[in-house]
């Protein structure tokens, strides 16, 4: 028997499904490198607003994206980030999380240039394994030969209740039914657009995470690795 865990742990899933959380407390559980991807759209799109002040320019954004450095250490504020995130050298932790990106970063991940050039980088971080990796196509297009794939999906309301508090948390005004209709929308370009569309991989487990905790999916998902090594 062997009892080698998969080397990388592929999350794929909706906006505010709880990827992030449950990424992060396996990752801890196994000593993995946590690694997001949708922050590297995220800078991307930051990096769009800030530089070009729009984001509808497809060939200046996509030149963006093949030059601007994205680096992820760990956190240096103990403000609620789960780690630094820096765009050139500047940290854009916050910034990559406000409703303007939000509301203009499936656009920018719609493009096929920004999805090849983060699409490499992923693949060369993903490569030194001992990773979970968070995403929307880790499963599908990145890592298809991942051994172990999990779908991670919740309603719509509560991944919107969710992403409601996490705002209020940080003490930011939030409306309930704007973050509703904002995340239906990212919802439907996500999985309608031409390339990488989100989907479960036909070899993902799916799981549901309305009212369980991250803590219990987790233990799932240690489960399928043990059971992935065996
Ligand atoms: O997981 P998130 O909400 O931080 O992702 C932000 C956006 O990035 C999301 O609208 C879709 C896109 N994304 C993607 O297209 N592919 C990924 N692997 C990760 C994120």
């Amino acid at each position: 028997m062997d009892h080698k865990f998969p080397s990388i742990i592929a999350i794929d899933g909706p906006a505010a499904s709880g990827k992030t959380t449950v990424g992060v407390l396996l990752a801890r559980k196994l000593n993995y490198l946590f690694f997001d991807t949708g922050i590297m759209y995220r800078v991307v799109t930051w990096a769009a607003l800030k530089r070009l002040g729009r984001v509808d320019l497809e060939e200046d954004v996509t030149r963006l994206a093949e030059q601007v450095q994205i680096d992820v250490q760990p956190p240096s504020l103990a403000d609620g980030r789960f780690s630094d995130v820096l765009m050139d050298g500047e940290d854009v932790t916050w910034q990559i999380r406000t409703p303007e990106v939000e509301a203009n970063v499936s656009q920018v991940s719609a493009y096929p240039g920004v999805r090849d050039a983060m699409t490499a980088q992923q693949r060369r971080i993903g490569q030194r394994g001992q990773v979970v990796m968070v995403g929307r196509d880790i499963g599908t297009v990145v890592f298809p030969d991942a051994e172990l794939k999990v779908y991670l999906d919740a309603c719509v309301e509560e991944r919107a209740r969710r992403r409601f508090e996490e705002l209020e948390h940080r003490g930011e005004l939030a409306d309930y039914e704007k973050i509703l209709k904002a995340m239906k929308k990212r919802d439907k370009i996500d999985s309608t657009r031409a390339v990488a569309p989100l989907r479960p991989a036909s070899d993902a487990v799916k799981i549901c995470s309305d009212g369980i905790s991250a803590e219990q999916v987790v233990e799932q998902i240690l489960r399928l690795a043990k059971n992935a090594s065996i």
